[in-house]
């Protein structure tokens, strides 16, 4: 039984307050938040404990950390939790700046303590599934991707400003997704943004649709659609084509009952949004962090990871900047 602190008691906190009392082999000891109501609520819903941050990273009896804060926080805590001995599993991005993600992961790699990123997609079992058909052969080599992501409604202004932006904060789980289905990282990312859906996303600096496309260095290509809004629900969706067949993973819909009149046919819409379409992903997330903390094994999404698919997200965020083409060389962006 692993003893753990949550930190963030946020959208994503709750999520993960529900997978890690769920779990048999994990106990939630004890939440912070610097909004201290926020986390004495959950702390009484779990009966676990409302403390500070500094804290839980103090306590020895505290093995393990899920970091759930805002993304500007995530690099200084991964440090302080992993020199306090703690294994940790740390919402994505890794930090704002590609930088910063850099000196995080030597100084974690330096503590020597492990540390997932939260790429719960990885997760799910329709895109695992997809995984497991294209590393047992069975369409080939995969040779081009194409992967949907829409939310169904923008998230509050507030929340856009310290998100990042959408390259770094949204599409940063497709860039994870095509360096996971392929096995590698891009070696070249074009992006085009817009603000369409919501004028004042694009007033404090950021894009609400977008369009990247990710070269791979043997010439295999993913393309990656996003938009913060699709009015019928979250749409998260995947296809690829190989050498000798296509894989494709649909949505989620909120029930299975398809009516079929004269006027046509008709069936439900996809669930509504990530708590929806993903509790089973962030459960199963949650399990693997847990086996590999007590087994003592790798971390199944590691921290190079989640530094790859954030040099992926400066090098698109850049992109559409300068509307050109952005390479990656080395891990990080250069541009011609
Ligand atoms: N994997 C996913 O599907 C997913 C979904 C949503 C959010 N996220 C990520 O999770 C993180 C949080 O997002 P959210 O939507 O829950 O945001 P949120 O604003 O709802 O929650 C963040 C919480 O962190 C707290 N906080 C901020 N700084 C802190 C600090 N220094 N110490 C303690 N608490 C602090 C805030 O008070 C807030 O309660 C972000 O990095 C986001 O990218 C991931």
């Amino acid at each position: 039984m692993i003893k753990v602190g949550l930190l963030g008691a946020g959208r994503i906190g709750n999520v993960h307050a529900k997978s890690i009392v769920a779990n048999p082999a994990s106990q939630l000891v004890a939440i912070a938040d610097v909004n201290h109501a926020a986390a004495e609520k959950l702390a009484n819903e779990y009966g676990a404990q409302a403390r500070t941050v500094d804290d839980i990273i103090n306590d020895r009896s505290i093995d393990a950390v899920l970091i759930a804060t805002s993304t500007d926080t995530h690099s200084d805590l991964i440090e302080a939790a992993t020199a306090a001995g703690k294994a940790v599993l740390c919402e994505k991005p890794v930090d704002l700046d590609l930088e910063r993600a850099l000196a995080c992961q030597a100084a974690a790699a330096r503590h020597g303590r492990p540390v997932m990123i939260g790429f719960n997609r990885r997760f799910d079992p329709n895109f695992a599934a997809v995984k497991r058909a294209l590393d047992a052969g069975e369409i080939g080599r995969g040779e081009l991707l194409a992967i949907t992501s829409f939310d169904p409604a923008p998230p509050p202004v507030s929340y856009i400003k310290v998100s990042g932006g959408l390259f770094r904060d949204m599409a940063i789980h497709d860039f994870d997704m095509a360096c996971w289905i392929f096995g590698a990282a891009p070696v070249e990312v074009s992006a085009v943004g817009t603000s369409i859906v919501d004028a004042a996303i694009g007033e404090a600096g950021d894009v609400d649709t977008a369009v990247i496309t990710l070269r791979f260095a043997d010439g295999r290509i993913a393309v990656i659609k996003n938009s913060r809004r699709a009015v019928y629900g979250y749409d998260q969706r995947l296809e690829l084509l190989g050498a000798t067949g296509l894989l494709q993973a649909g949505n989620m819909l909120e029930n299975t009952v398809a009516k079929t009149t004269t006027a046509g046919a008709l069936s439900a819409k996809p669930e509504f949004f990530f708590l929806e379409r993903y509790m089973r992903a962030y459960e199963a997330e949650w399990r693997a962090f847990v086996q590999a903390v007590e087994q003592g094994g790798a971390m199944p999404v590691t921290l190079q990871d989640g530094v790859n698919a954030l040099a992926v997200a400066e090098a698109a965020t850049l992109s559409a900047r300068i509307g050109r083409a952005v390479k990656l060389a080395d891990g990080r962006p250069v541009v011609a």
